[in-house]
């Protein structure tokens, strides 16, 4: 049988596929276009979202799922939208996962507590009027834009690191400081989309040697002065690591926060009793 009479047959349902098999026959079908998030790197944002059983997380770039799934290891409520009619197709149909074709520049994104996202990374062309920039229009841009708007809690995104780095985009990284706490930025290996040569072979996974980092943005959290977790993880392996270490971090900070809060309480209490004393006194 032909791949495309494959393709077709997957995409009306008729066949017993598992996760490879989609991942294989889209990649297979469509070629490169759709870098998919590998496992790895997966689990790991899924980690650094810290998801809640209660809360609801959207991927407003869904692809076959590579977010969904591992945030459904916290979570039962997970969305996802689309732009393509195939790849949503596939995902809901043999993934099981609750996802909207639609163009998420335009349409209206769910409510959602956690955004996870890998967008899609190039010029964006028919800037709109909400795009907060002068300048070049970046899709990656425009999504971490529009998360930070209606993520309630937490966004967590692969963008390129050039983003990160390059001079040029300085009023980005301005832009992102000011609004909201930056509470991680992580250089991925730059391997990280780079799969070895037999898988490429067995899925026909796409490659691309873009280097890309993780922002962890908690939205809830006004601009200041605290530490931002940093690392540049060298190998694919090494992920898991990270997870522990912002694990360590996160514990760290929360304690200091905790210990500053006594503090002012107890400020307080002394206030209070002062204050009282005073009354008393007069
Ligand atoms: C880099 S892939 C990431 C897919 C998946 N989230 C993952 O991590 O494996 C980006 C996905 O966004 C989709 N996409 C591109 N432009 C979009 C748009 N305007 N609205 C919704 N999805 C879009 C692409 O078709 C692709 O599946």
């Amino acid at each position: 049988m032909q791949e495309r009479e494959v393709y077709d047959m997957a995409l009306k349902g008729e066949l017993d596929l598992s996760r490879e098999d989609v991942l294989d026959i889209h990649y297979g079908s469509r070629g490169a276009g759709q870098f998919f998030t590998p496992d790895p790197a997966a689990e790991l944002l899924a980690g650094l979202a810290e998801i809640q059983p209660h809360e609801t997380v959207l991927d407003p770039a869904a692809g076959l799922g590579n977010l969904m799934l591992p945030a459904l290891k916290y979570t039962d409520k997970v969305k996802g939208i689309e732009l393509l009619w195939d790849t949503a197709q596939l995902a809901s149909h043999y993934l099981d996962l609750d996802i909207t074709r639609a163009d998420a520049l335009e349409a209206e994104w769910p409510e959602c507590d956690v955004i996870l996202m890998n967008p899609p990374f190039g010029k964006f062309n028919g800037k709109p009027d909400w795009y907060p920039f002068k300048g070049q229009g970046k899709k990656e841009v425009a999504f971490l834009h529009l998360a930070m708007k209606r993520a309630k809690r937490r966004v967590v995104a692969i963008v390129p690191n050039s983003l990160l780095a390059n001079r040029n985009d300085i009023p980005i990284r301005k832009y992102l400081l000011e609004k909201h706490g930056v509470l991680a930025s992580i250089s991925l290996p730059p391997k990280t989309f780079w799969k070895s040569r037999r898988e490429i072979n067995k899925w026909k996974w796409p490659v691309t040697g873009t280097h890309t980092g993780i922002l962890v943005i908690d939205v809830e959290r006004p601009p200041g002065d605290y530490n931002v977790f940093m690392c540049s993880p060298e190998n694919v392996d090494d992920l898991p690591e990270v997870l522990c270490h912002w694990h360590k971090h996160r514990e760290k900070t929360q304690a200091t926060q905790k210990r500053r809060c006594l503090r002012h309480n107890r400020a307080c209490l002394l206030i209070e009793r002062d204050i009282q004393e005073h009354v008393r006194g007069i």
